[in-house]
Order: structure tokens, then C-alpha cells, then sequence
């Protein structure tokens, strides 16, 4: 096939797949509004490659600065990338989700957990359900 035919079969045959994707995570939500990037500069070699995977594969179906501003205990996140992985089309290989869990558990004692007034809580079930039921 000529090249350029190529790539517009390819983006007619995935805009939708992403647009599908990113539909699931469109409610807005407070923590989407914070920064949406850490400075890693003194973070160990192996939560500088964990946050390039993070960055990566967290920012498909939300803002990245939603769980960047988002408080929980090691335990929870380890719950909630189980529950993001799951996820339809999350992509995110259980490999890629071990290392996301490792900066996480990382960026949580080393940022979050020294200053938990700058970050938010995260939402129950019930107040993510209001809050799409108020945007819809
Ligand atoms: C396939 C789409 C998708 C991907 C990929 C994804 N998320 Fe989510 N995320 C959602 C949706 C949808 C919600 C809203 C709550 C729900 O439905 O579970 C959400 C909510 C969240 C929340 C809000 C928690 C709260 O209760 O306030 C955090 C934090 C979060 N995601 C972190 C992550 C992390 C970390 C990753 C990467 C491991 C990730 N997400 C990847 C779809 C996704």
C-alpha cells in the first residue's frame, strides 16, 4: 500500500479505539487539576525508568496529574493498579504494572506522605458515581 494511504487506514482504524478509551475516564475529577509532573531529579536510576513507564501507560484514559495528586497507602495502590490494569484496553502488561507499583509505592513515602495536606484523597466508588451523574 502506498505509504501515505497507509497511515490514514491506520488513524481511521484506531482514532476510534482511542476516543472509545478515553471515553470510559472522562469524568473530571478534583486531582486532575493539580501538577501533572514530578521532579524525579533525585529519585534512585529505578524509579526514573518506573516513572517513564508510568507516565507512559497512566496517562491514556485520564490526565497523568490524577494519580500524581492522588493520596493513598502503599496497600490501595497497589489495589488500584490491579483495578487500572483491568481495565478495558488499559494495555498494561503485569510486568509494566510491577514497576508502576514500585515508583508509586516509591513517590508515596518519598513526596506524598511527608505533606498529605497538598494531595487529595482518593474518591470512594460512590463520589466518582456523582460526580459523572453531575457532569452528564
Ligand atoms: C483503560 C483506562 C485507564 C487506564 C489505562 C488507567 N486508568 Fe486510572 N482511571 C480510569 C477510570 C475510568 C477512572 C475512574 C474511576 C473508575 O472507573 O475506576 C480512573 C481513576 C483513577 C484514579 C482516581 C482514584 C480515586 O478514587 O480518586 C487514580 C488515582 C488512577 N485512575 C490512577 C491510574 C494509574 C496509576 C494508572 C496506570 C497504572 C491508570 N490510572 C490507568 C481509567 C484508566
Amino acid at each position: 500500500m502506498h505509504k501515505a494511504l497507509a497511515i490514514v487506514a491506520f488513524a481511521g482504524l484506531t482514532l476510534p479505539l482511542i476516543l472509545a478509551a478515553q471515553s470510559s475516564g472522562n469524568v473530571a475529577l478534583p486531582q486532575d487539576k493539580g501538577p501533572a509532573k514530578i521532579d524525579i531529579s533525585a529519585y534512585p536510576a529505578a524509579q526514573q525508568q518506573g516513572y517513564k513507564v508510568f507516565v507512559d501507560k497512566c496517562a491514556k484514559c485520564h490526565t497523568i496529574a490524577r494519580p500524581i495528586n492522588t493520596t493513598m497507602t502503599k496497600d490501595e495502590w497497589e489495589r488500584y493498579v490491579k483495578r487500572m490494569m483491568h481495565k478495558p484496553n488499559s494495555g498494561i502488561s503485569d510486568t509494566q504494572g510491577k514497576t508502576i507499583f514500585d515508583f508509586l509505592a516509591y513517590d508515596q513515602a518519598t513526596r506524598k506522605d511527608k505533606n498529605p495536606s497538598a494531595f487529595s484523597k482518593s474518591l470512594s466508588d460512590d463520589e466518582i458515581e456523582k460526580l459523572k451523574a453531575a457532569q452528564h
